[in-house]
């Protein structure tokens, strides 16, 4: 049993941004830190996914918690293993919530696909060709992404989908942006990848101010 700390933004972006390598044979090395990423996210009710290099860790495995757009806080949690997992497949982009334990208290929405036909080796070492969809398939995308040095803010598109969650004084979540604090903690410059700092053009008024969306704050 071992809980690792969880690497964070900015303070461990240089690691958080190493991409990962493949593992080679399912060793003591690499059951280790399976063990290691379901200890640590367990450790964390919130949290719904975590990835190797997250713990600073660089080798293709992720932890994903299956299900849990469905499952109350009370089920008892299961996690799956993805070692060197490989997406064969993505359909159906569509916007979702986003966040990670990587960005504690950041939210954000983010698009991605909520269909995804992914090879990969499980947990003993098997091959296994599996589909994922819904918000399943967004954790694993979100967990995938980093192992190649992709993070959530990288796949905000406009500064008013990233946003801190707090109680309204009905004890509503509420959702209150974030733009102000960003324009300091962070920079654009990741190639190829939608600029945060760069506003979009199309305004809508219902994202700017905080919405009473009620959102399940799951991070990853
Ligand atoms: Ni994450």
């Amino acid at each position: 049993m071992a809980i690792k700390e969880i690497l964070k933004y900015p303070k461990n972006e240089a690691a958080l941004r190493r991409k990962c390598e493949p593992i080679h044979g399912m060793d003591r090395k690499a059951k280790r830190l399976i063990q290691d990423l379901k200890d640590t996210l367990a450790g964390h009710s919130n949290g719904v996914g975590l990835a190797a290099p997250q713990i600073g860790a660089h080798l293709r495995v992720v932890i994903v918690q299956l299900g849990s757009a469905e499952q109350s806080g009370e089920t008892r949690r299961n996690f799956t293993a993805l070692v060197n997992p490989l997406i064969l497949e993505a359909d159906r982009q569509r916007r979702d919530f986003d966040g990670c334990l990587s960005f504690p208290g950041l939210f954000g929405e983010t698009v991605r696909p909520h269909y995804i036909r992914l090879s990969g080796l499980d947990e003993q070492g098997e091959p296994f060709e599996r589909v994922f969809e819904g918000f399943d398939a967004v954790v694993v995308h979100h967990e995938i992404d980093h192992l190649d040095g992709v993070l959530f803010i990288d796949r905000i598109e406009r500064m008013q989908d990233l946003y801190r969650l707090e109680k309204d004084p009905s004890g509503k979540s509420i959702r209150v942006p974030v733009s102000s604090i960003l324009s300091r903690e962070i920079q654009p410059g990741n190639a190829g990848k939608p600029g945060l700092v760069r506003s979009s053009g199309s305004k809508d008024p219902s994202r700017d101010a905080a919405s009473s969306t009620p959102i399940k704050p799951n991070r990853k």
